[in-house]
């Protein structure tokens, strides 16, 4: 059985889009996630197929209303707190607190709001876990700069940074700067908000804004350790190992490459250099990353104090044109079937062995403490008569995940907390639906945005409630 070390995070985590609603309140400008409809269409606006920087009439916004946390917060966090939980990872939405990105004044409404929402979580000692982008970016900023294609971006995030380190720094000490750094070279629309006209050279935006977020990353770790000195300002990665289908050199080489696609955005973070291979990448693309005099420098001298990291499920790659036909699309990460691992209903392959894999590599290769900001399995539920959920399959995958963290732990990986997403009922950020549920508590509302947004509580919330009191000796 396995200690899990005193103090441990325990938790769960949020974006502001996918729970906060209220998405012009206050004085809140529009993002690029207020923009993504449902089903098929947010599909195609998500991959750049269709644009548009002013919401569509009659078109339903998810995001829009999402869950109401901003008005039902309190209620939320009672009941988070009656699950014991020691941290809530929640994100700051760029645009409450700078509608435009690049207004000369923040808007305090927006700030106030997030003191309120920190003196909750302090009033029950959950610890705020904060993001600073999770896939939002200001409209404005699409629209008058071109969003992280244009590195005055960089200047507009350390502001924004700056205000939110200044404003929180008594009650934040946890902080990530981008969610899912990586997920800008799978769908570029959602990390980094581009959008590619017919003919660009894709490649050469995408690593050109990766190198202006990596930049924008070590000025606010910078700026964060400069005014919060006792801060723990961290990186955050899609992870998920990729396995090699066979023991083929060519897979193996292959699985390689793909994890370094993901690693190349937490090696320039943690160990603050761009890797040979990542030069080797540019070199045979023909790609320029244009920086700045003292970039190397900046990027040298501000590394991440710790690695946040989501992990859902593993990835398994081929050289073989025949096994690559079998492509399971459910993952943002291509990846073909495992013929060893089940899928989730949403076609996410299921592992949890892989989970203490990931963990181990990513500690062998940064030796920084891990923090698991994401994990959780989004299902189906059935709400029975007297509003409980009978989610044995949700628990059941959070168990299996949880001891092989506790394997990891045994194995010397240092991991500091484990914030599961979607602790209440959210919005799916890659299909815009209720129904793919994560919580421990259920929400009523569906795909439609129907239903009275009445919080009630599944079977997996008291199993939570256990799992945190016993310090995750009882699963
Ligand atoms: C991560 C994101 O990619 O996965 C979250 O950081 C997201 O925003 C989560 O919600 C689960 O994905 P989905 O599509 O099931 O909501």
């Amino acid at each position: 059985m396995t200690q899990f070390p005193k103090g441990f995070l325990w938790g769960g985590a949020v974006a502001a889009n996918q729970v906060e609603g209220a998405y012009l309140e206050d004085g809140k400008g529009l993002t690029s996630v207020d923009l993504l409809p449902t089903g098929e269409k947010r599909w195609q606006v998500m991959t750049g197929k269709v644009d548009s920087l002013k919401p569509v009439e009659g078109e339903f916004y998810p995001s829009h209303e999402a869950i109401d946390f901003y008005h039902r917060y309190k209620e939320d966090i009672a009941l988070f707190a009656e699950m014991g939980f020691k941290a809530l990872r929640v994100s700051i939405s760029w645009a409450r607190i700078f509608p435009n990105g690049d207004d000369a004044e923040p808007n305090e409404a927006g700030l106030q709001f997030y003191d309120d929402l920190f003196d909750e979580m302090r009033k029950y000692d959950i610890e705020p876990v904060v993001t600073i982008a999770h896939f939002d970016v200001p409209v404005h900023l699409i629209e008058a700069y071109g969003s992280w294609r244009n590195r005055k971006l960089v200047n507009f995030f350390e502001t924004y940074a700056k205000t939110i380190f200044t404003r929180y720094q008594d009650k934040v000490k946890y902080w990530m700067t981008f969610n899912e750094i990586n997920m800008l070279l799978h769908l570029p629309f959602v990390g980094a908000r581009l959008v590619f006209d017919e003919g660009e050279n894709e490649l050469q935006i995408k690593y050109q804004a990766a190198h202006h977020q990596l930049v924008a990353s070590a000025l606010a770790v910078k700026a964060g350790h400069e005014i919060i000195p006792d801060a723990k300002i961290g990186c955050m990665l899609a992870a998920g190992t990729t396995y090699p289908y066979t023991s083929n050199p060519d897979d193996v080489a292959k699985a390689m490459e793909r994890d370094r696609e993901s690693f190349f955005f937490i090696d320039v973070q943690s160990r603050g250099h761009y890797p040979g291979y990542a030069k080797r990448f540019f070199r045979d693309n023909d790609l320029k990353i244009h920086m700045e005099e003292n970039d190397e420098e900046l990027l040298k001298n501000h590394t991440v104090d710790y690695i946040g990291f989501s992990y859902y499920s593993s990835r398994t790659t081929s050289t073989d044109p025949e096994i690559l036909k079998d492509i399971t699309d459910g993952n943002v990460f291509a990846s073909v079937a495992n013929p060893y691992l089940k899928a989730s209903e949403w076609g996410w392959t299921i592992d949890p062995k892989g989970f203490r894999i990931t963990a181990n590599q990513l500690y062998d290769r940064y030796e920084k403490p891990l923090f698991v900001v994401e994990n959780g399995l989004g299902a189906i539920d059935k709400l029975n008569a007297d509003g409980t959920v009978d989610d044995d399959y949700r628990i059941e995958y959070l168990k299996e995940h949880i001891a092989e963290m506790g394997e990891a732990i045994e194995d010397g990986v240092d991991i500091i907390g484990y914030t599961s997403w979607g602790p209440i009922d959210i919005v799916s950020a890659s299909t815009g639906e209720m129904k793919k549920r994560y919580g421990y508590i259920y929400v009523d509302r569906d795909n439609e945005g129907k239903g009275t947004l009445k919080r009630s509580k599944k079977k997996s919330f008291d199993w939570y409630k256990q799992v945190i009191a016993s310090n995750g000796e009882k699963l």
